[in-house]
């Protein structure tokens, strides 16, 4: 019901209690605020029931900063004229300083904020401390994010970038916004690869512990051996079986073969999220939960969730259209266990041992199935044991794509390495840095190339709604215009040498100022004020690129503001509020790329 999800706070219900709801809060929750004031007016009002819902949002430049949509359907469903119903409303709303009131359209009910008003929230809110404090959440959870999770004994290839950024950012914002956050790289460390690699360890009599060169690519590159001659020859084939069976039996030869494996494969992605600026609290993997499948199949058997299918253990879904017929496999018919059974006690492990609120699984597209099936399941089973399911989302992404629109791959057709892609962003920005400044210091060269370089690639693939396939350029991700991180960082950067000029830092606070009136200073208002909006909105979608074309704007905002208004002016006030602005837009816009993951720069 409309009155729990919108909790009054603090009213003082002598004074007039809406306005006093309003002027406590902060624009973080401006949204409810003026939902709640709209919702106890109407109450005051005969046509209107309790079953009125304002659905206040965000609005359009040109129709002000918030729109009330609610009253359309309302009178609608009361078969009443809705331009009169809203502007009765809007008749009995208190009067505020704050913002001007209108009616638009069929009925909606547009608010504009003031420049007092805006001038105070850039002035209370608008430093990067400040903005923290207004971005968090009143209900803090603990959120799980699974991400990354590569395969070991392979290499990270550029499918797994997308994961590993995706997820680290989702992780950074929900943390900013007050979660608490556990960060767990679930890796598949216990999958059907080891039997074929063992194989191929022992036929070729190699040791793993002088492996020499580029480890992983050598265990790499012995997988393909064992995966050519499995398919050549059937007694490999069964032979790689029993070397995996024997595995998971516990054999202390496989089992010391298997962690070296995992030795190896952990560095070569430790380097990766080094460069990535990622950190894991866990990473548990698949073969954690290898003594905790047992438990799975029977509590599903003795809740009659799954049944035996020609061997196997497998739940269907009768409510559901496609999973009615096609089973969720829980375990194979030659009694391993799979993918399906380690997310189901991972599952239960996450919510048992860690007490978590929210689970966020971030993976290609394709696995669409395997989790919509896992939640189904997963929800009748914490129902029959009468425990609290955590929310769980799939945060889903698409395809990386070459030139040709196919999934990048390298020229001769391998999937592109991580690590090669890393270093040749880094190469391709170092370029860049020394075209623009051939006297710079080769370390500083270095560093500036890093934090462009990746940046770029990063905010490349962050700023794609994620369940779009996106074509790779390293042209368009590395241009100075348009929707990109150098983009961003260069702004950043010009803000920075506005303030070197003054011998000032941002940080400085502006006690005088005047409110903003030109039409750049206001535009450039209203946007900064959006930013925990924003944060909200992509945290409850779960993309991130909401967030990047924000910061786009803010940038291109400050840029048509700082083009056509002089910031050292002789009239204090007005410099004031100038340079508020512009440290205020630095504030947000560091920060905002921080929680892409993506650092920022003095000079550039
Ligand atoms: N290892 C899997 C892959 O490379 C991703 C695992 C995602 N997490 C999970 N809990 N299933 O595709």
């Amino acid at each position: 019901m409309f009155v729990e999800s919108f909790p009054r706070s603090g009213l003082d219900e002598t004074a007039n209690p809406c306005l006093q709801a309003y002027q406590m809060s902060t624009p973080f929750d401006l949204i409810p605020t003026l939902d709640n004031l709209l919702f106890e007016t109407a109450q005051s009002i005969d046509e209107f029931s309790d079953s009125f819902v304002p659905q206040t949002r965000s609005a359009d430049e040109r129709f002000g900063d918030f729109q009330a949509n609610g009253v359309l359907p309302y009178a609608k469903r009361a078969g009443i004229n809705p331009r009169e119903l809203a502007q009765k409303l809007i008749d009995a709303l208190p009067d505020s300083e704050d913002w001007t009131i209108e009616l638009a359209g069929p009925g909606f009910i547009n608010f504009t904020l003031s420049s007092r008003f805006l001038l105070r929230w850039i002035m209370e809110h608008g430093t990067a401390k400040n903005l923290a404090k207004v971005a968090r959440t009143k209900e803090p959870e603990h959120v799980v994010v699974d991400y990354s999770s590569p395969n070991t004994a392979k290499q990270m290839h550029v499918g797994h970038i997308r994961s590993t950024i995706i997820g680290e950012s989702i992780a950074r914002i929900l943390q900013y916004q007050g979660h608490k956050i556990t960060r767990d790289n679930h890796l598949g460390d216990w999958g059907t690869q080891f039997g074929i690699l063992l194989l191929a360890i022992k036929e070729e009599k190699v040791s793993l512990d002088n492996l020499g060169g580029d480890p992983i690519a050598i265990l790499e590159n012995l997988y393909r051996h064992g995966n050519a001659r499995i398919k050549e020859e059937e007694y490999a084939l069964l032979q790689a079986r029993q070397e995996l069976v024997k595995l998971q039996d516990g054999d202390p030869e496989n089992l010391q073969l298997w962690e070296k494996i995992r030795d190896i494969s952990m560095s070569s992605f430790l380097k990766i999220y080094e460069l990535l600026d990622v950190r894991f609290d866990h990473s548990l993997g698949e073969s954690f939960y290898r003594d905790k499948v047992d438990e799975v199949y029977s509590s599903l058997s003795d809740h009659k969730i799954c049944q035996e299918d020609d061997g196997a253990l497998v739940v269907f879904h009768p409510e559901h259209k496609r999973f009615a017929k096609q089973p969720f496999i829980i375990r194979k018919s030659d009694g391993a266990s799979n993918y399906a059974t380690t997310d189901l006690a991972t599952l239960a492990y996450r919510q048992k041992d860690w007490h978590a609120d929210q689970v966020i699984y971030v993976t290609d597209g394709r696995q669409r199935d395997h989790f919509e099936q896992l939640f189904l399941t997963a929800s009748k089973w914490f129902n029959a044991d009468d425990v609290k399911l955590p929310k769980l989302d799939h945060v889903w992404f698409g395809t990386i794509l070459g030139d040709d629109n196919k999934a990048i791959k390298t020229r001769d057709g391998q999937p592109i390495k991580l690590i090669d892609l890393l270093e040749e962003a880094m190469k391709r920005a170092a370029e860049m840095v020394r075209q623009k400044n051939a006297e710079l210091p080769e370390d500083e060269v270095e560093k500036r190339a890093r934090i462009i370089g990746l940046g770029a690639v990063k905010y490349a693939d962050l700023s794609q709604d994620r369940t779009l396939d996106y074509v790779f350029s390293w042209e368009k991700m590395l241009a100075m215009q348009g929707n990109t991180a150098p983009y961003l960082q260069y702004a950043v950067a010009r803000i920075h040498s506005i303030f070197r000029k003054l011998n000032s830092l941002p940080t400085d606070s502006f006690t005088s100022a005047r409110v903003p009136e030109s039409d750049p200073e206001r535009k450039l208002s209203r946007k900064l004020l959006f930013f925990p909006l924003v944060l909200k909105q992509a945290t409850r979608e779960l993309k991130p690129h909401f967030l990047c074309t924000y910061l786009y704007e803010l940038a291109t905002e400050f840029s048509s503001f700082y083009n056509q208004e002089k910031v050292m002016v002789d009239e204090k006030d007005t410099r004031n509020l100038r340079l508020l602005l512009c440290a205020s837009t630095q504030a947000v816009l560091t920060t905002g790329l921080g929680l892409l993951g993506i650092e920022t720069l003095e000079e550039m």
